[in-house]
């Protein structure tokens, strides 16, 4: 397991951030910051950072691969949930995997892009959908988006020579949970059918009885979770990510199971840098396989905007702050692409 020493924080930090470490610059203000909400200006800084507008892509995450596949229910599923894609009947699902970053063009051997994400949309009845939009960290480093903003602007106003502590050290310092993430190990994935995607938020789901429960998404690579040692990396390709995926795909399938690991009474619902022990009940929801990169792959990857809130009956959101502002973040980028 790599571990990592406090000369990383700040590459680490900026990655999930969706900064480059060039990162120096001030957000292009037509509007004063003040008149803008919170998540407007989290977006823009991290436009910004990523030396963009890079019109087509997304502010964060910008760099990514479409695949396509089918996820097949478990029988256990509908005991925690009436969501209509969770019963008996399978689903086509399209996933895509990123970067962090807003840099379209980050290699995928850079520490920057993690961590990387997955977000899957199930296609329902009547051009219905619901999404799921998790990341290969089983964390948040802060609780609410006014403290996600406060860390960025800690980023920025780090420079070379600022003296010591510098604004960042300072952040991290007094905000516990945010040192926490930064020394999450996150080796490189040997491919992203190999590593293992956290939910993060909690939701509450409730069954056809009506009892309810709040858990988390955990989505479990069947193939097991393989990293790539330093050597490797080194030598891998800039886009070593998307070229392993579609040759995996191209000879047979990926598969993850996904499942939910469900809250014990006074077990933290609305803070996403709380991890919860992993002695905590699992439900398997079901089996998601990809099966192809498809043909129009790129369009695709333009076109759609995953929403973690667009919910069936059966699964509503915590009260998660992190959770509640990220449709409407989604939302300024996708404006933006
Ligand atoms: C307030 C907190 C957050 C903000 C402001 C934020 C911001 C963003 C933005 C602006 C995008 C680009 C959206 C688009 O153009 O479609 C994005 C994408 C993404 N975010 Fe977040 N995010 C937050 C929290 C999270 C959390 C908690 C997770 C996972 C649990 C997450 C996972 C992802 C993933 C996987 C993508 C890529 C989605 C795709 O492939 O289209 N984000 N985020």
């Amino acid at each position: 397991m790599t571990t990592f020493s406090r000369h990383l924080y700040t590459p680490i930090l900026f990655a999930l951030l969706g900064l480059s470490n060039a990162f120096l610059a001030q957000a292009d203000d037509k509007q004063p910051d003040s008149a803008k909400s919170v998540v407007e200006q989290i977006v823009d800084m991290q436009t910004k950072i990523a030396s963009g507008p890079h019109k087509g892509f997304r502010a964060n995450h910008a760099k990514g691969i479409i695949a396509t596949g089918i996820f097949t229910p478990s029988a256990e599923a509908a005991g925690l949930t009436s969501a209509v894609h969770l019963q008996n009947t399978a689903s086509e699902v399209i996933v895509r995997f990123s970067n962090a970053t807003g840099i379209p063009t980050i290699a995928d051997t850079s520490p920057k892009a993690n961590p990387r994400g997955i977000a899957i949309r199930f296609n329902l009845a009547d051009e219905a959908f619901t999404d799921i939009v998790s990341l290969s960290v089983n964390r948040f480093p802060v609780s609410t988006p006014e403290a996600f903003l406060a860390l960025l602007q800690a980023n920025a106003a780090t420079k070379a020579d600022s003296p010591k502590p510098t604004p960042i050290e300072q952040f991290l310092a007094e905000n516990p949970s945010a040192q926490a993430f930064v020394k999450i190990p996150k080796p490189a994935p040997a491919s992203y059918a190999t590593q293992s995607y956290f939910g993060i938020n909690a939701f509450k789901f409730t069954n056809a009885k009506g009892e309810s429960r709040y858990g988390r998404y955990l989505i479990t690579p069947l193939a097991g979770n393989i990293a790539l040692d330093e050597a490797k990396v080194a030598s891998a390709s800039p886009d070593y990510l998307s070229e392993e995926l579609a040759a995996r795909l191209n000879q047979g399938e990926a598969s993850f199971r996904i499942s939910v690991q469900v809250a014990n009474d006074g077990d933290s619902i609305n803070d996403p840098t709380v991890v919860w022990p992993e002695d905590r009940a699992q439900v398997a929801l079901g089996t998601l396989t990809l099966k192809a990169i498809p043909a129009d792959s790129k369009t695709i990857e333009q076109k759609i905007t995953f929403n973690p809130l667009i919910l069936p009956d059966g699964i509503a959101p915590s009260e998660d702050k992190i959770l509640l502002e990220r449709p409407a973040a989604y939302a300024v980028s996708a404006s933006r692409r």
